[in-house]
């Protein structure tokens, strides 16, 4: 059994997750793993190559030798800085269709686990409690109506100096959380022991108070949800 403890925070594109997430870490002071953005990486690295989001016998080696840092907050990607590019929209929505391949998934997995370091981890995504780290001492499903998100990723957008449309966003929200929930492989889906929140009507501040009450109380030795 691994001695280091994760908390795990799954949910849907725009649900506040990674926010939740860097804060969380923040306050306990622990790594953290942003794995979309690992995915997103494969997905940038896979473009420039000219190779196809479905191809999976060319993906798997990309994901496999993906030369990706996190730098001070930078990603770096083959020595360049990517930060912004790997936040775009196109991009996300890339990294979600080669992420149905389970090749792809198979050969990023070590990659995430090693990220579990003392003192402990915070991890983001879609499958840190059901696949990657199934032991995690708590495991939050996070998630908000689809309208609720796409108004939350127009703001991070267009204060990124990002072109953005909300209509266009509630759909391309839909689709994705449809690709990423129907896959076979490692579906988006609250599993049994994940306490959910839904922050359709929860500022961040809220939550993140929200994940922080529920990892004290299990660092404590008591259950509740
Ligand atoms: O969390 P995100 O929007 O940055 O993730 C981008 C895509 O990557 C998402 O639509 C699906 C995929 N992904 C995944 O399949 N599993 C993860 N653990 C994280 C992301």
């Amino acid at each position: 059994m691994n001695p280091v403890k994760v908390l795990a925070i799954d949910g849907p594109t725009a649900s506040g997750k990674g926010t939740v997430a860097t804060r969380v870490a923040e306050a306990l002071g622990w790594n953290l793993l942003d794995s979309g953005s690992i995915y997103r990486m494969v997905a940038l690295a896979a473009i420039k190559r000219g190779i196809g989001l479905n191809d999976e016998t060319a993906l798997i080696p990309v994901a496999e030798q993906l030369d990706a840092s996190f730098n001070h907050g930078r990603i770096i990607l083959e020595g360049e800085d990517v930060s912004v590019v790997v936040r775009k929209e196109e991009t996300g929505n890339a990294a979600s269709k080669l992420a149905a391949l389970p090749g792809v998934r198979a050969a990023l997995l070590e990659r995430q686990r090693a990220f579990r370091e003392v003192p402990g981890l915070v991890a983001d995504g879609r499958d840190m409690a059901s696949i990657v780290f199934p032991d995690a001492f708590l495991k939050i499903f996070m998630t908000a109506s689809a309208e609720a998100r796409a108004e939350r990723r127009y703001k991070q957008l267009i204060e990124k100096g990002l072109s953005a449309n909300i209509d266009s966003l509630v759909l391309e929200l839909r689709e994705r959380d449809l690709r990423d929930a129907s896959r076979p492989v490692a579906p988006l889906k609250q599993g049994p022991d994940s306490v959910l929140l839904d922050t359709t009507q929860m500022g961040i501040d809220e939550a993140v108070q929200f994940v922080l009450d529920r990892a004290h109380e299990r660092l404590a030795g008591k259950t509740g949800n």
